[in-house]
């Protein structure tokens, strides 16, 4: 498959494709087999933390073969068009569930600092689910700045702001079939 750039008006600043649409299904594939593996016999629950995580839970949840329940959390430490995290995050949980009687895999975009996924686990192992497990697209080891390792980590990604297959910058780009870089 081949992953031309968009070269109408609008992607401008899309400077290269990081990783290309076969990549990500294939590897997502790999993965949701795992994940299968690991998880049958017990009740598994994917949390979804949005928005940047829709497409690759869409894709992901199709691929692991047994039996699984979804829900979304919002958590949102970014505004307008920043590329740097505000420090000022705000997370809303939507989920109407038990998840004491769950299993519960996060299903992320991307780690970054880390600091998002830190704040969200500690929160929700306050709701004391059977297991709690994080599932990311894409990490950015470079940027670490707290103690967090993904238990899944599909993809490692530099240095650079990515875009493309749900992440987004100033809420476009989401819909690209890959992952790109794009030149701020
Ligand atoms: P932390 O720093 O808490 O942040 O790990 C995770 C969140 O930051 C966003 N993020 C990005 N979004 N391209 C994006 O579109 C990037 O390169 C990028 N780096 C971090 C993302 O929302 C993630 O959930
Ligand atoms: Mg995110």
């Amino acid at each position: 498959m081949v992953d031309t750039l968009p070269v109408s008006f609008g992607y401008e600043n899309i400077k290269r494709v990081i990783i290309p649409e076969n990549e990500l299904k294939a590897r997502i594939a790999e993965v949701g087999k795992c994940i299968s593996l690991e998880y049958s016999e017990k009740p598994l629950l994917l949390i979804a933390i949005l928005k940047g995580s829709f497409i690759f839970l869409a894709d992901l949840c199709r691929e692991i073969t047994v039996p699984c329940e979804v829900e979304f959390m919002r958590s949102s430490s970014y505004v307008g068009n920043s590329t740097v995290s505000t420090g000022n995050p705000k997370d809303i949980f939507g989920i109407d569930k038990d998840i004491s009687k769950y299993h519960v895999l996060l299903v992320e975009d991307i780690v970054d600092t880390g600091k998002t996924l830190v704040r969200v686990t500690e929160q929700l192992k306050k709701l004391n689910p059977l297991s709690l497990k994080v599932c990311t697209l894409l990490d950015k080891p470079e940027r670490r700045e707290v103690d967090f390792s993904p238990d899944f980590a599909l993809f490692t990604v530099p240095d650079v702001f990515v875009v493309g297959y749900g992440l987004d910058f100033d809420e476009k780009y989401r819909n690209l079939p890959y992952i790109a870089e794009v030149s701020l």
